[in-house]
């Protein structure tokens, strides 16, 4: 199996950024550990600031890889065109946060991705791509 995780900005800063809403682990390192604890899985991990890279990451592993695992960051509220190139791959995409997003600002409740995903994971801290891959193994196993 494999899958693609697709992390957008500000994400390279989590360990160092807002550690209160984010926690202090590194989610590079996070992310390796992750990758380690399923050695069937084959990941691939990208980060990015930039939107268009995202879309272009999207478009390049949504044809190939089993399922994407997608936190846009702030883009997720209003990027239609990360949007767009989730509906225009054949991979199933969950929309991972690390934090309860419906517990902050409001105009973190919106997300412009989640009706282009199969689902929404978020709250449960780094943890959260945990459970976002094993609802893609899941789904995947059960066809
Ligand atoms: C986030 C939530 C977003 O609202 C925010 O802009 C982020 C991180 C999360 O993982 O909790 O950058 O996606």
């Amino acid at each position: 199996m494999k899958i693609s995780i697709i992390n957008g900005p500000n994400l390279n800063l989590i360990g160092k950024r807002e550690p209160e809403i984010y926690g202090n682990e590194s989610l590079n390192s996070y992310l390796q550990l992750l990758a380690a604890a399923y050695p069937d899985v084959c990941f691939t991990i990208f980060q990015s600031n930039v939107e268009g890279e995202i879309v272009n990451e999207i478009q390049r592993v949504g044809f190939d890889c089993d399922g994407i695992v997608i936190n846009a960051g702030a883009y997720t509220h209003y990027s239609l065109a990360i949007a767009d190139a989730l509906r225009s791959v054949v991979a199933p995409a969950v929309e991972v946060h690390i934090s309860n997003v419906h517990a902050r600002e409001e105009a973190r409740h919106h997300s412009e991705l989640a009706p282009a995903c199969v689902g929404v994971i978020a709250g449960f801290g780094l943890d959260s791509y945990r459970l976002a891959v094993e609802a893609l193994d899941a789904m995947q196993k059960n066809g």
